[in-house]
């Protein structure tokens, strides 16, 4: 299982060292501060938006196209932007990682 770290929006770091499921569910179990996932997990809320560090944004790949459609409705969204949720944590993803987007 993948280590995944977020860095809260007040400069907390909160390392998983063994994290799985989504992104989201990693945080959530783990009280990460930021993330309040409103809509379960479907991508239509982005209470779960976080920003991927640079050096990671390769590997985790962009948004699909209903989720891009959820970011455009969002203030404060670049191109390291992704919902947590639509994150799905692989071996590939171990050390991710992401800054919480404030609520
Ligand atoms: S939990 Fe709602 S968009 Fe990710």
């Amino acid at each position: 299982m993948p280590k995944v770290t977020f860095i809260t929006p007040t400069g907390e770091r909160i390392e998983i060292p063994q994290a799985c499921g989504t992104l989201m569910e990693a945080a959530v179990e783990h009280g990460v501060e930021g993330i309040d996932a409103d809509c379960g997990g479907v991508g239509s809320c982005a209470t779960c938006h976080v920003r991927v560090a640079r050096e990671w944004l390769e590997r985790v790949g962009p948004p699909g196209e209903a989720e891009q459609g959820t970011l455009d409705f969002q203030d404060g969204v670049d191109e390291c932007s992704r919902l947590s949720c639509q994150i799905e944590l692989t071996e590939a993803l171990d050390g991710l990682v992401v800054e919480v987007e404030p609520l």
